[in-house]
């Protein structure tokens, strides 16, 4: 402990502890950086370190169950405890049973430590948060928000097709897609969506309530499963184009929020396509009967939409540079613009869980 190099990464490892319902490995090590926090969020604070799975050193995140507020009493402690675990299980059900992960962090594990503190461990996305890039009523490039949209509308599809360890359909529903839990990787398009602390899966709930969900974000309390993700999207994705948000008011209501309620005027001043338009107006539709039937249509759309626009001269050098790790949807949404000798990734990357 003594040298200055001990003391500025003091690393705690610890086994892996079997925890009912979540998938664990043997041979899994945990290091955890507690010297660094990359983040303190209500529940949580995030920390980085190691996972040593089979001798192999893999960098990771670790959430680990902390409330930030003082003295909390033992059941408020197991209450978060209990959200995290659950958003655990939600990361494990998904790295487990979707097709590919490379929308949303790998999980790495979920433990106890020595000293009773619980950890979720996942795969390091490299990145910052959208947040970082609407600030001040910025938008996005148009062309560039479609792109990430597209990418989210992705892995929330692999979310609600997610199934149980039987094989059974499990949906996963996220009901807090907001900029916030949206990471893009540094000097590429690949967006990752995170945080699963508010999700919602038959028999499995973190518990969040209306105060936990980014109230800017949160859909009339009549769009509920996958309507409701489709709606946090749609509102995403406006303000993204927009830089500002489409309701004043809260939708917070059982009311049907109509056009009238929506800030249109910002979608024609940001010269948005018709076609984009329309998209984005049917993902924020409050009656069923007219909001879209599930994600897979949503994406379907936006997907359409992307191929409709001018080809981004930066997308077009991003997707045929020799070290972009292009994803599926993207190559397969634009298969003739990838005109490199190597036209996919490598083979098993991004596509498996680490170890299984
Ligand atoms: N897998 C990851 N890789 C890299 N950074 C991450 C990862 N997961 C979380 N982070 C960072 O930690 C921050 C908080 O994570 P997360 O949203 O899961 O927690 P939270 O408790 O909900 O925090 P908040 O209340 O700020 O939303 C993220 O905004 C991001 O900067
Ligand atoms: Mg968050």
């Amino acid at each position: 402990m003594g040298t200055q190099d001990s003391q500025e990464k003091v690393l705690k490892t610890m086994p892996a502890r079997d925890v009912r319902g979540l998938v664990t490995q043997d041979n899994v090590e945990y290091s955890i950086d507690e010297q660094t926090i990359v983040a303190q969020g209500g529940m949580a604070v995030i920390r980085r370190g190691e996972c040593i799975i089979n001798g192999q050193h893999i960098p990771a995140i670790f959430k680990e169950a902390r409330p930030n507020w003082n003295n909390p009493s033992s059941s408020e402690y197991a209450a978060v405890e209990h959200k995290l675990r659950n958003e655990a299980r939600f990361l494990s059900a998904l790295t487990y049973s979707c097709q590919n992960t490379e929308h949303f962090p790998r999980y790495l594990g979920y433990f106890t430590s020595h000293s009773g503190v619980s950890y979720l461990a996942m795969e390091v996305i490299n990145g910052d948060t959208l947040d970082n890039d609407l600030k001040d009523g910025k938008a996005l490039k148009l062309f560039d928000a479609v792109v990430y949209a597209y990418q989210i509308a992705q892995a929330l599809v692999w979310c609600h097709l997610a199934t149980n360890e039987e094989g059974k359909p499990n949906p996963i529903f996220h009901k807090d897609v907001t900029p916030k839990n949206i990471m893009i990787t540094r000097g590429s398009y690949h967006a990752t969506l995170i945080d699963f602390g508010a999700s919602f899966s038959e028999g499995i709930s973190t518990g969040a309530t209306m105060p936990f969900v980014t109230h800017t974000h949160a859909a009339p309390v009549s769009v509920t499963g996958a309507a409701e993700d489709i709606w946090q999207l749609g509102v995403t994705l406006f303000v993204m184009v927009t830089g500002v948000y489409p309701f004043d008011k809260s939708p917070y209501s059982e009311d049907r929020l109509d056009y009238e309620d929506l800030n249109y005027d910002a979608l024609i001043e940001a010269n948005i396509p018709t076609e984009l338009i329309n998209v984005i107006l049917k993902a924020l539709e409050s009656s069923r009967r007219y909001q879209y039937k599930s994600m897979a249509d949503f994406r379907d759309d936006l997907g359409n939409v992307l191929k409709s626009l001018p080809m981004d001269p930066d997308f077009a050098a991003w997707m045929n540079s020799e070290q972009s790790q292009v994803p599926i949807c993207l190559q397969k949404l634009f298969p003739d613009n990838i005109t490199r000798p190597e036209k996919t990734r490598p083979v098993g990357s991004k596509t498996r869980p680490v170890g299984a």
